[in-house]
């Protein structure tokens, strides 16, 4: 009896040994009190869950490429020119290296009216602030979002931001960079062809800054290219404009159909004269 006892225990703690022994290193760990994060979800997760450096350090080209590569399927290429538009953000010369911290600095990568960080002006430009991601995810109006809905927020948080903050800043090349980052959850949890994405997902993701795995989230089997980026952006970046075709019946009535353009015509007419 004795000896079934101490069998049963050897067996126990060995399988417990090698349970601990196979753990997955990409566990989901939250960043402690030493550890850098920024204002990016994804590279907060990517440290999280141990893809990149888990104390936010020591961003390498080769830890970015891998990282991207291993925890989304983004190809070598994709992720080399990723971290070459972001090297910028430490500001030693001829950095081999950024962390999560350097991104934090106002202006520089880090910007105005972000979907889930308040503005600089206002507080901490990145940490996760809950009332913030409430104001962007209320466009977000159905189970699956579309592109449209996802550039809802983005112009919202815009508009709210420039009638609220003084030192508002959003150059052309910040709208870029946003367009970028309002596709990148189409491109990393969604669906390509349709340009949408489970809204459950994007919320899971950002409120924790954690894969959706739990959720039925996988990696994407085919290697995410910058054609990818491209096309995805660009059908972010169409959605942006607030114009419609016009009217399917237009109105019969020519004086209501020329009223502006008669009034824009007189306008050009008398600043010629
Ligand atoms: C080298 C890789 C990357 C770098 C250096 C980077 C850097 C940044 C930075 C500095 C911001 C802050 C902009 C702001 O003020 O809102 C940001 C935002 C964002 N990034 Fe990344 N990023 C990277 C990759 C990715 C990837 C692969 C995704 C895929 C999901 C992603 C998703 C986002 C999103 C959704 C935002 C907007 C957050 C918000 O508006 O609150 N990023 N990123
Ligand atoms: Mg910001």
């Amino acid at each position: 009896m004795k000896s079934i006892i101490i069998l049963a225990t050897t067996v126990a703690s060995s399988y417990a040994r090698a349970q601990y022994q196979v753990s997955d290193p990409h566990e989901w760990i939250a960043g402690g009190a030493d550890d850098f994060r920024g204002p990016c979800p994804m590279m907060n997760t990517l440290a999280n869950h141990g893809f990149l450096p888990r104390d936010g350090r020591n961003i390498t080209r080769d830890n970015a490429i891998a990282a991207l590569k291993n925890g989304l399927n983004f190809n070598a290429t994709l992720g080399g020119i990723m971290w070459e538009q972001a090297i910028i953000a430490n500001p030693e010369p001829n950095a081999t290296f950024f962390t999560l911290d350097h991104l934090n600095v106002h202006n520089v990568l880090e910007h105005d009216a972000s979907l889930s960080r308040t503005d600089a002006a206002f507080g901490n430009n990145h940490v996760f602030n809950q009332t913030v991601f409430d104001v962007s995810r209320k466009w977000w109006t159905d189970e699956t979002i579309t592109a449209e809905q996802l550039v809802h927020s983005k112009i919202y948080r815009q508009l709210e931001s420039r009638a609220t903050n003084p030192n508002y800043t959003f150059s052309a090349s910040t709208e870029q960079f946003s367009i970028g980052e309002v596709a990148a959850p189409v491109i990393v949890f969604g669906d390509l062809d349709a340009v949408t994405v489970q809204r459950n997902l994007v919320e899971f993701f950002f409120e924790n800054e954690k894969l959706p795995t739990e959720l039925g989230w996988s990696k994407k089997a085919d290697e995410i290219t910058l054609d990818i980026i491209l096309a995805m952006s660009d059908a972010i970046r169409n959605a942006t404009s607030l114009l419609t075709g016009a009217p399917a019946t237009a109105p019969d009535s020519p004086h209501r159909r020329d009223l502006h353009a008669g009034l824009v015509a007189t306008l050009k007419r008398s600043t010629r004269t």
